[in-house]
């Protein structure tokens, strides 16, 4: 790195500090955030060390208040791209060294229609399933991430790819819905450093706890 890009990057990596360092459930070593489009609820989310995130994310905790924390959780090394939305009502993990495209939304829930019901704008239930995305994964721009769906360590989610399926380690993934195209590499099983759970951060305030 060039003189200008380190400093570049230290001021980056302070300002994200002092930004997301005290509201956030935690946050690593080195992390650098872009500029927030949402964040509902900052404390629903754990980020690991060395995580890049760049502006236009959207982290939305679906019911605050409600449930185990954090729900948003999110591994070490990953890089996330442009306009990355997550919502979660319950749980969301992303595991190490993962690459998220720009575009991309994973949600582990969704809106519940009734005909002659509550209408759906005010209806607080969703219906719910956790999502894991394991380590060394990249997802394709635009894709989306359903809820309830595993996506196995090192697997490929196509671009405009719709998940709505578990996805097996190793796979690579395309279309709506998306289907098996080839493989990574053989299967072999999970590796350490699926997940690294951050450290809860210390310094939240009481406010925030
Ligand atoms: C998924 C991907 C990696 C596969 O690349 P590949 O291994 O070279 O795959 P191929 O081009 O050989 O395609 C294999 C088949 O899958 C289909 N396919 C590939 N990508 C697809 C996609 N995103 N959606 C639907 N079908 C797709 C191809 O049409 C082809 O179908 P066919 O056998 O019927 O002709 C690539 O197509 C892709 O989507 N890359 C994501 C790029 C991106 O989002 N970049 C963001 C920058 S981080």
């Amino acid at each position: 790195m060039r003189w200008f890009e380190l400093i570049r990057y230290a001021w980056s990596t302070a300002r994200t500090r002092l930004l997301w360092g005290p509201r956030l459930h935690s946050l690593g070593a080195r992390c650098v955030l872009g500029r927030k489009q949402m964040v509902r609820t900052p404390r629903a989310v754990s980020i690991g060390s060395r995580v890049t995130i760049c502006d236009g994310f959207v982290f939305a905790d679906l019911v605050p208040g409600m449930g185990q924390y954090p729900k948003i959780r999110i591994g070490n090394g990953v890089t996330i791209l442009f306009r990355f939305q997550c919502n979660a009502a319950k749980s969301v993990v992303i595991g190490d060294n993962v690459l998220i495209a720009s575009n991309v939304l994973i949600t582990d829930s969704d809106h519940i229609v009734q005909p002659g019901g509550v209408p759906v704008t005010r209806n607080p239930n969703f219906i719910t399933r956790p999502i894991v995305i394991e380590h060394n994964c990249w997802i394709g721009q635009n894709a989306v991430i359903l809820k309830g769906v595993t996506i196995g360590h090192d697997s490929v989610i196509g671009a405009n790819s719709v998940v709505t399926r578990d996805v097996a380690p190793c796979s690579i993934v395309a279309g709506n819905p998306a289907r098996l195209i080839k493989m990574t590499g053989p299967q072999k099983s999970a590796s350490s450093g699926s997940f690294t759970e951050p450290a809860p951060n210390q310094e939240r305030p009481a406010w925030n706890q």
